[in-house]
């Protein structure tokens, strides 16, 4: 087994990092105080080719592996996990399963848009009464000669009023359950496509989020994505992929507010000395060290096992659920070790801990991903 990462993952991990540290970290305060769509950054973003990074070559992306996907987002979140969220959605929910599923004329046709072209990526699954009970939503997509027509709604859709093109589950027969559930490429020109509201959000609020409407929407035949009555199983594996994607983001966000920290407290000075000389913090860090390497370790093998071919579902699980639980807490102790100051915005943490929490809800929330693991060894 090797531990190492390859020359191409260093060389991405610095790319990113010197890209973060220039381009986001001056921004990522006022993208968060002013709830704003980081345009400009995406858009450099998709020259940088880490927009759409594992879609392969031919297709127009940088065919990176996706320990290379994974180590991106983390970059990106260590100061910003809204940035982190628009490129791991992209990436892992709508790049992915199109690289997976796609037929060559859908990859030929979208990938290249999703890449060169520049146009961003979302994912659809999400109804008002399916949320983690995901097979239970009600959009329903029926063949009329050579489209589809859809009706209903999807909620909490990240990039949903930026996305250009949208991955998206309907019941094509609503009498098999999960085997009624078909996948869908919709372009937001489609007619009958409608984004709704936009959502006011604890965390992340440069991410944006919004509901999806549609209304007889029209969607050509050629955009079913696999089989019809397959559309559960593309979503599931989809997910699989995406949760290491979210592993990585609270990987990020956790090392992020352990930096801050550790400078916070190398220079507050209390009962006459730097907080970081008093054994009770020390220990704290001792823990988010080892938090922190545990979580690249199950993080970056669960995205070398996606890499071999082979099922990845559990893997994916344990490095969300672990990474995500920790940036929960290494947030909240960072917030801690700064005392009142990091109750305020004048310091990234409390921003860091507000962004944290979303990673044990979406993408499956902790409970699923307990559901997840144990379903896969019992
Ligand atoms: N890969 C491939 N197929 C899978 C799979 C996987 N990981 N997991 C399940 N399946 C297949 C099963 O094999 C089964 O197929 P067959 O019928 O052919 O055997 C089928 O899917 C149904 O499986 P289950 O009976 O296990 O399904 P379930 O209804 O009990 O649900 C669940 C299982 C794990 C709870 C699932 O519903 C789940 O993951 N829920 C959470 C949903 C979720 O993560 N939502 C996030 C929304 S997206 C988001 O957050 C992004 C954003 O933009 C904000």
């Amino acid at each position: 087994m090797d531990f190492n990462l390859t020359k191409q993952q260093e060389m991405v991990r610095k790319m990113v990092a010197d890209f973060t540290e220039n381009e986001i970290k001056p921004i990522a305060a006022d993208t968060d105080r002013n709830s704003e769509y980081p345009a400009d950054t995406i858009k450099q973003l998709f020259r940088y080719g880490v927009m759409g990074m594992i879609v392969p070559k031919e297709y127009g992306g940088a065919g990176a592996d996706d320990i290379c996907g994974a180590i991106a987002i983390e970059e990106l979140s260590k100061q910003c996990a809204s940035t982190g969220d628009i490129v791991a959605t992209h990436n892992g929910l709508c790049c992915g399963p199109i690289i997976q599923h796609g037929t060559e004329d859908q990859k030929k046709k979208y990938l290249p848009m999703l890449t060169t072209g520049c146009k961003v990526g979302a994912f659809a699954l999400t109804e008002p009464n399916a949320g983690s009970d995901a097979s239970k939503g009600t959009t329903t997509a029926v063949l009329d000669g050579d489209h589809y027509v859809m009706n209903g709604s999807k909620i909490f859709i990240t990039n949903g009023y930026v996305a250009d093109i949208f991955v998206v589950f309907a019941m094509t027969d609503p009498s098999k359950g999960t085997k009624g559930i078909s996948a869908f490429i919709v372009e937001k020109d489609f007619p009958g496509f409608a984004v709704g509201k936009h959502e006011e959000k604890m965390g992340l609020h440069g991410s944006p989020t919004a509901e999806i409407v549609f209304t007889d929407c029209i969607v050509p035949k050629e955009n079913l994505l696999g089989v019809e009555g397959k559309g559960f199983n593309i979503a599931m594996q989809t997910l699989d992929g995406g949760r290491i994607g979210i592993a990585a983001q609270a990987l990020g966000i956790s090392e992020g507010a352990m930096k801050e920290a550790m400078d916070f407290t190398k220079s507050r000075v209390q009962f006459g000395k730097p907080i970081s000389k008093f054994q009770n913090t020390q220990f704290k860090f001792a823990d988010m060290e080892v938090a922190i390497n545990a979580g690249k370790l199950l993080t970056y093998s669960a995205a070398a096992k996606k890499g071999t071919g082979a099922r990845f579902t559990k893997e994916a699980a344990m490095a969300k659920l672990f990474c995500s639980e920790n940036a929960m807490k290494i947030t909240t102790e960072a917030v801690q070790m700064f005392g009142g100051y990091g109750y305020t915005k004048d310091y990234p943490v409390e921003r860091m801990m507000r962004d944290a929490k979303i990673t044990e809800i979406y993408e499956g929330t902790s409970e699923i991903q307990r559901i997840v693991i144990s379903s896969n060894i019992l």
